[in-house]
């Protein structure tokens, strides 16, 4: 272990001793302590998925990054591991910033963006971002190889590589800011060490940022889809109301060929709390996905605490027939129930009915009857800080959040679709929130602070009549 390795693990026990739990996630991954951002290097390797992440070990700000760990058997139950990458070579001086990680054979590679000034940090034209790559055998200790791909010349911000297998070759993608259009680069190897430029595989038109970070380049259902966040979209009604959004674009590419998609960039979550996800595949072959359970330029009340940022759950990901990307949460996580509790009471008017008292990690399943829930507004609401429901004026469903900061209040919104029924399953942790819409339709994630006292979760409909099919919650463990 490195001198810089080993200081960040003496400060994270001293700054994990001193965490106040009141938000830190039950069963969310977060770092021991200190600052979290991305997840990186997601992968199954030997038995364990891995999960790396942007962390800063020294405070609860963002600053030069390392790689946190963390492993675990089913993707809900995770273990710490020691840092993995600190910012510590000529090439990555400023910062080990996100990528991700691919199984060679008998050994795990890491392949991240090296962030690097040449002069004074306080311009872009000083600014440069290489890729590199670290290579371990027993997954926790990791060797240096360097830089593998340089900045291209005229670039700045080029980052976040993706690296995957196909045929007999291994490809990657890097985000890039070319003047103020967001692009994702495609290279080739053999080896995972000298790459080959192979251009531009897609590029913002305008309107569609200035910048694309972390991409992620998959197939599923036989079609490809490019994930990404793009920064400096606008936002247009309801949607891409974030500082800056993850999405997707769809459609067919070959190696060697062009990427043809529609253009059609679609968010992935709707709510106020997702960003730079990244997806791997489980060994049986699903497409899972994980995201940063925050926002760049939020507040973040937990950093007083002694931590700031966690992951979302991990999700699966589907098409349906329209070609609609489904997310739902991934199949291990019904191994965090402990026991259900069922509601009894399946017809509310103009009430409020108490479901749980104190709730601080609990799995909500609803099954609203539309047809027979006339009432204007329904659905759930804890304490005075988050309210989900249904709005039947405006058909659409409401999350609302009162932070206890401004900049923490206001609402994210779906619409929904005509049908007589709405599934819910809403994943409450300390200070956090995921709904999802009938198995994977739609996702809102957002973080909440609940102050004390406020976290009784109680069923409610205003004005009217609301009619469940389906109700009860469970209890989550660790
Ligand atoms: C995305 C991002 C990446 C970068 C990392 C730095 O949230 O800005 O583009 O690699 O965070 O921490």
């Amino acid at each position: 272990m490195t001198n810089l390795l080993k200081q960040a693990e003496e400060r994270l026990e001293k700054m994990q001793a001193e965490i106040n739990p009141r938000w830190y996630p039950r069963y969310h991954l977060a770092a021991r302590a200190g600052w979290m951002n991305d997840p990186n290097g997601l992968v199954w390797f030997d038995g364990w998925y891995h999960a790396f992440y942007q962390h800063h070990p020294y405070s609860t700000k963002w600053g030069p990054m390392h790689w946190g760990h963390a492993r675990s058997q089913d993707l809900v139950h995770w273990e710490h591991l020691p840092v993995a990458l600190a910012p510590e070579g000529p090439e990555d001086k400023e910062g080990c910033f996100s990528g991700s990680a691919v199984v060679d054979g008998d050994t795990l590679a890491l392949i991240y963006t090296g962030h690097k000034f040449h002069g004074p940090a306080d311009t872009d034209d000083n600014l440069y971002q290489v890729q590199c790559l670290a290579t371990s055998r027993d997954g926790i200790h990791f060797e240096r190889q360097g830089m593998v791909i340089d900045t291209p010349p005229g670039l700045h911000h080029f980052r976040d590589p993706k690296v995957w297998r196909e045929g007999n070759a291994w490809y990657m993608v890097v985000g890039a800011r070319v003047d103020n259009t967001g692009q994702v680069r495609l290279y080739r190897s053999s080896d995972l060490r000298d790459w080959h430029d192979e251009g531009i595989l897609a590029e913002a038109e305008p309107g569609m940022g200035y910048m694309w970070e972390c991409p992620d380049f998959f197939t599923l259902h036989g079609k490809r889809v490019l994930m990404f966040s793009p920064q400096g979209m606008a936002a247009e009604g309801y949607e891409k109301r974030n500082l800056f959004q993850s999405g997707y674009l769809l459609g067919e590419w070959q190696p060697g060929e062009a990427f043809v998609h529609n253009g059609q960039f679609i968010e992935m979550d709707s709510g106020h709390d997702f960003y730079a996800p990244q997806s791997f595949l489980s060994p049986d072959g699903r497409r899972i996905v994980m995201g940063w359970l925050a926002m760049w330029e939020s507040p973040m009340p937990e950093q007083q605490d002694g931590w700031a940022g966690m992951l979302s759950l991990p999700r699966e990901l589907s098409l349906d027939d329209n070609n609609r990307l489904l997310m739902k949460p991934a199949a291990e996580v019904t191994a965090l129930r402990g026991s259900y509790f069922p509601v009894p009471a399946h017809c509310l008017t103009n009430q409020r009915l108490l479901v749980t008292a104190d709730a601080d990690a609990v799995e909500l399943c609803l099954e609203w009857d539309r047809i027979a829930s006339p009432a204007e507004q329904f659905g759930i609401v804890m304490g005075n800080g988050l309210r989900i429901y249904v709005d039947n004026q405006s058909q659409r469903l409401v999350l609302e959040r009162s932070g206890p900061d401004c900049a923490l209040t206001g609402t994210r919104s779906i619409a929904l679709a005509e049908g007589d029924s709405l599934s819910l399953r809403i994943f409450i942790d300390r200070s956090s929130v995921e709904v999802f819409v009938n198995d994977g339709e739609a996702c809102l994630s957002s973080r909440i602070y609940p102050q004390p006292g406020q976290r009784d979760i109680m069923l409610f409909a205003n004005s009217g009549t609301a009619a469940l099919k389906e109700a009860g919650y469970w209890s989550l463990d660790r």
